[in-house]
């Protein structure tokens, strides 16, 4: 799929190591840019995903691309037995580890290595799987979405939280002036890596979102998907059970 070639560097290495070596360059910076340019949104999103799980009480979830560990932390107060969070970056878990210490939930969530493609926990492991921004950057997003049912119990919930792409012309207008312009320079200002925000931009732009995105998931056997867009579409919420 064209979206799965959009990749950091295009130095011609696996869109995965590109990746996996972008977020270890940003990762001293990612909580803090993240905070900027959504203007510290972002907590909000990942609040209402966690909501949705809150019916379900899962016991034991799965936060896939777990990254400094921010969507982990938040689904620690549904009060399951045990989170685990998988990254590919070793650089955005050291980040999210010394979170957790701080917090005191470094019993309750484990951070491990993990690439969602290939993961290797058990058939039906989990009550509850979350991603938040980490689809558009499967290497294989059908193999990695596909993987994550596999490991679902059934019944469980997937959720995946992503930036989305805005209908309504006006705020289009301004969603890309902000995504061409205001984050490439804000990233650049702030990070060393100046084609981490660039790539942002763009693979977000080739990502397929709204019935898109939840007719992926259809195809995959996904049972009872469905959406939800957020602040005027930037971002949008996307659910389905196994
Ligand atoms: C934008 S960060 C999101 C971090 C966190 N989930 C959040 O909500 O802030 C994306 C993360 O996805 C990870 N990632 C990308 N592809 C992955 C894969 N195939 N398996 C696991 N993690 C992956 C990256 O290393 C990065 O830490």
């Amino acid at each position: 799929m064209k979206h799965d070639t959009v990749t950091p560097y295009n130095t011609g290495e696996e869109k995965k190591e590109q990746v996996a070596q972008m977020f270890d360059n940003i990762a001293n910076r990612y909580d803090l840019l993240n905070s900027i340019l959504s203007l510290g949104i972002h907590k909000g999103w990942r609040r209402k995903c966690v909501q949705l799980l809150r019916n379900k009480q899962p016991q034991n979830i799965l936060d896939v691309a777990t990254g400094t560990g921010d969507f982990a932390i938040e689904c620690a107060k549904l009060n399951p037995k045990k989170i685990t969070g998988v990254d590919i970056s070793e650089g955005m878990m050291q980040f999210g580890r010394e979170k957790l210490v701080k917090l005191n939930l470094d019993k309750l969530i484990i951070l491990e290595y993990g690439n969602a493609e290939t993961l290797s926990y058990a058939d039906n492991t989990f009550d509850a799987i979350v991603v938040g921004f980490g689809v558009r950057n499967f290497q294989n997003l059908e193999k990695g979405l596909a993987n994550l049912l596999r490991i679902l119990k059934p019944g469980g919930q997937l959720v995946v939280l992503e930036f989305s792409y805005p209908r309504n012309p006006l705020v289009k207008g301004m969603y890309n002036f902000y995504f061409s312009y205001i984050t490439p320079l804000v990233g650049r200002i702030f990070s060393k890596d100046t084609r981490a925000y660039t790539y942002l931009t763009e693979s977000v732009k080739a990502f397929p979102n709204n019935e898109n995105f939840t007719q992926i998931m259809k195809n995959l056997n996904y049972k009872n998907t469905n959406f939800k867009t957020l602040s005027l579409g930037i971002a949008a919420i996307y659910w389905g059970e196994k």
